[in-house]
């Protein structure tokens, strides 16, 4: 069954219109510099993410695995991500975890370099589901070890589990659980299109994890998604348009986890210049999962392509905000939208 849902989600992502509404990074501009005084071939787009070097901010964060087709998807990423630089996230290794028949969709990234490679479990797992026993830290463990994770993301997806007929729908627990993951190992905490509010951020600054993975709201939609795997006019494909656009902007959120967290900012990056507003509003870097979707599926090259085209708009907005480096940026201004001001005051 999870074979089947996570092959229903890719054809859905890439067939149906499943993005919120509104894409919250349209409402944040950079500043144009007329006169930049950078040399644009000599634009350096390298950082650190979680202390290791990536030849640009990006993360191709958590997509799939835990079926034939997710196997090929994580070795074109995989093949990808090595050659271009940038970190990559897996999907959800609980296939893995419970099929080991299944556990090569995910450890074909080992194969390759990736400079950094951030394995997925997620946070429902870490409770008592409907019969199931709760995952430990043992099992997490196993996780990392399965694709050499450097960091684990720990996915939050309670929207997602409230709008599916088969969802996980115990929460109880799951922030102790987190946090004494974190007390083990390396815990990134994620959301999957929600985003994060500022109180439960409080929550999580008083842990031990070592960043956020914001998945805010703007992007792809996993309300949407699950709405299109219900039967037309059954209460879930209500349910599930109904909560589309449910959740907290990802540029909100990221000014909440700014300066707290180390950020990777994801939930409707299209490009290098959503990327680059993402660095401008304090993220360490940005995320990308829908936009590489469909070259995922095509090939290695396809995916090299597309982080190719991403770089050339990064450095594009880096000469044109005259920042000649990643620090240089960070410190450069934004413009944003009255109604992302608003909803910064007012959800605090
Ligand atoms: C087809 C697909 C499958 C996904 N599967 C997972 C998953 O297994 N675990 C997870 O943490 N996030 C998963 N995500 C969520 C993404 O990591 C990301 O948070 C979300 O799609 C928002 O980013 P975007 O707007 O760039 O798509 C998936 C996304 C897509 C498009």
């Amino acid at each position: 069954m999870i074979q089947e849902r996570k092959s229903d989600h890719v054809d859905i992502v890439l067939g149906r219109d499943v993005c919120a509404s509104e894409n919250w990074w349209d409402r944040c501009w950079l500043v144009h510099e007329a006169l930049p005084e950078v040399h644009m071939d000599e634009v350096d787009t390298r950082t650190t993410l979680f202390g290791t070097e990536l030849s640009m901010p990006l993360v191709i964060v958590a997509i799939t695995g835990g079926y034939p087709r997710g196997g090929k998807m994580n070795r074109n990423l995989a093949e990808a991500a090595a050659e271009a630089g940038v970190a990559l996230g897996v999907g959800s290794q609980r296939a893995g975890l419970e099929d080991p028949r299944l556990a090569g969709t995910y450890s074909v990234v080992k194969e390759f370099d990736v400079p950094l490679v951030i394995g997925n479990i997620g946070a429902p797992q870490l409770v008592p589901q409907a019969g199931r026993p709760a995952y430990g830290v043992e099992d997490a463990r196993r996780a990392m070890e399965m694709v050499d994770a450097d960091v684990l993301a720990v996915h939050l997806n309670f929207l997602q589990e409230a709008v599916q007929g088969e969802g996980d729908r115990n929460a109880v627990g799951c922030f102790d659980a987190v946090r004494s993951l974190a007390g083990e190992l390396p815990v990134v905490v994620k959301e999957t299109g929600a985003g994060f509010s500022a109180s439960t951020l409080d929550r999580l600054v008083d842990t031990e994890i070592v960043g956020i993975d914001i998945g805010g709201l703007g992007g792809t939609s996993f309300s949407a998604v699950e709405a299109h795997r219900a039967p037309d006019g059954s209460v879930l494909r209500r349910c599930g348009m109904a909560f589309r656009d449910w959740g907290v902007p990802t540029p909100v959120s990221l000014a909440f986890a700014a300066g707290r967290f180390e950020c990777i900012a994801t939930g409707g990056v299209r490009n290098g210049i959503d990327a680059a507003k993402a660095i401008v509003m304090g993220a360490r870097s940005a995320g990308m999962a829908a936009a590489l979707l469909r070259a995922a599926t095509e090939s290695a090259d396809a995916v090299m392509a597309e982080l190719q085209a991403i770089r050339r708009e990064l450095v594009t907005a880096m000469f044109l905000t005259g920042s000649p480096s990643v620090d240089a940026l960070k410190r450069k201004p934004v413009v944003l939208d009255p109604l992302v001001e608003h909803w910064m005051e007012r959800s605090r």
